[in-house]
């Protein structure tokens, strides 16, 4: 299974500090947020890493992050013109998945749960998308799945009236039917092509899996989100330093 890393986009939701730098080069805590997503794919034991930048910025990506190596991962880059949408920066990891699953992670998910299990799980099972699902405070914010026993029956994205409080975090697997998955949308009434449109479309094919993370996991995409990652972030580095 391959990872793609999605780093486009404006980030103008946390102007003006993203007027000059790309938004997942920030600090969370101490490292950069780009980090956070290349160790989540790392620590699911995924060696393969596109990341897709937003135009102005690939530069400055390429002097931090390199080949990789610190990491020990491959990182190979594309450039995102414009930003219509996850699944439109998603579309151009076409050619580098060449036929594998892949692990996707949002530039802007911070977590510290290790997934090799279920990466392994979806890597060796049959065909699909798999989502984790995770509480949340807030889920106007996020896509939102509702439930009944156990299964998910129907996905919206940022809800106005949510139906549960779980919600769909920024991490997905999918097989490499999502490329003509993908192709088939068009943009939603905000004018961007919605991932959860992606994820209802297995959804109704019955191929859709999801699992509860259940470690710390953030969006930093926000001012106030961002902020608080960075104090858990901190908190958690201390309480795990040795005494
Ligand atoms: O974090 C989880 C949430 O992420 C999900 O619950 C939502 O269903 C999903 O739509 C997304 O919501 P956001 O409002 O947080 O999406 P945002 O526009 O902030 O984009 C998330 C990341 O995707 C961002 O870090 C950069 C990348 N991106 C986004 C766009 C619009 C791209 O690479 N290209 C793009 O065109």
């Amino acid at each position: 299974m391959k990872g793609v890393i999605l780093a486009g986009g404006k980030g103008t939701r946390m102007l003006p500090l993203t007027k000059v730098t790309n938004k997942h080069l920030l600090p969370i805590y101490s490292e950069p947020m780009i980090y956070y997503p290349i160790k989540t794919l790392a620590a699911a034991g995924i060696n393969d890493i596109l990341i897709i930048v937003g135009g102005e910025s690939i530069g400055d990506f390429l002097r931090l992050l390199g080949s990789g190596r610190e990491f020990g991962v491959n990182l190979t880059y594309r450039c995102q013109e414009g930003a219509e949408g996850i699944p439109v920066a998603l579309a151009l990891a076409r050619e580098f998945a060449d036929g594998d699953k892949l692990m996707v992670v949002l530039g802007d998910n911070v977590m510290d749960e290790g997934l090799k299990e279920e990466a392994a799980r979806f890597e060796a099972g049959s065909s699909g998308c798999h989502v984790f699902l995770k509480e949340v405070h807030d889920p106007q914010r996020y896509g939102v799945v509702e439930l009944r026993d156990g299964r998910v029956v129907a996905i919206q994205e940022k809800p106005v009236h949510p139906p549960s409080n779980l919600c769909v975090t920024g991490v997905y697997m999918f097989d490499s039917s999502v490329f003509d998955v993908i192709h088939g949308l068009k943009p939603s009434q905000r004018g961007e092509v919605e991932v959860v449109d992606v994820v209802s479309h297995y959804l109704k094919a019955g191929r859709l899996s999801w699992s509860l993370l259940k470690g710390y996991w953030t969006d930093a995409g926000t001012l106030e989100a961002w902020f608080e990652a960075n104090s858990i972030v901190r908190e958690n580095r201390q309480k795990a330093k040795p005494s």
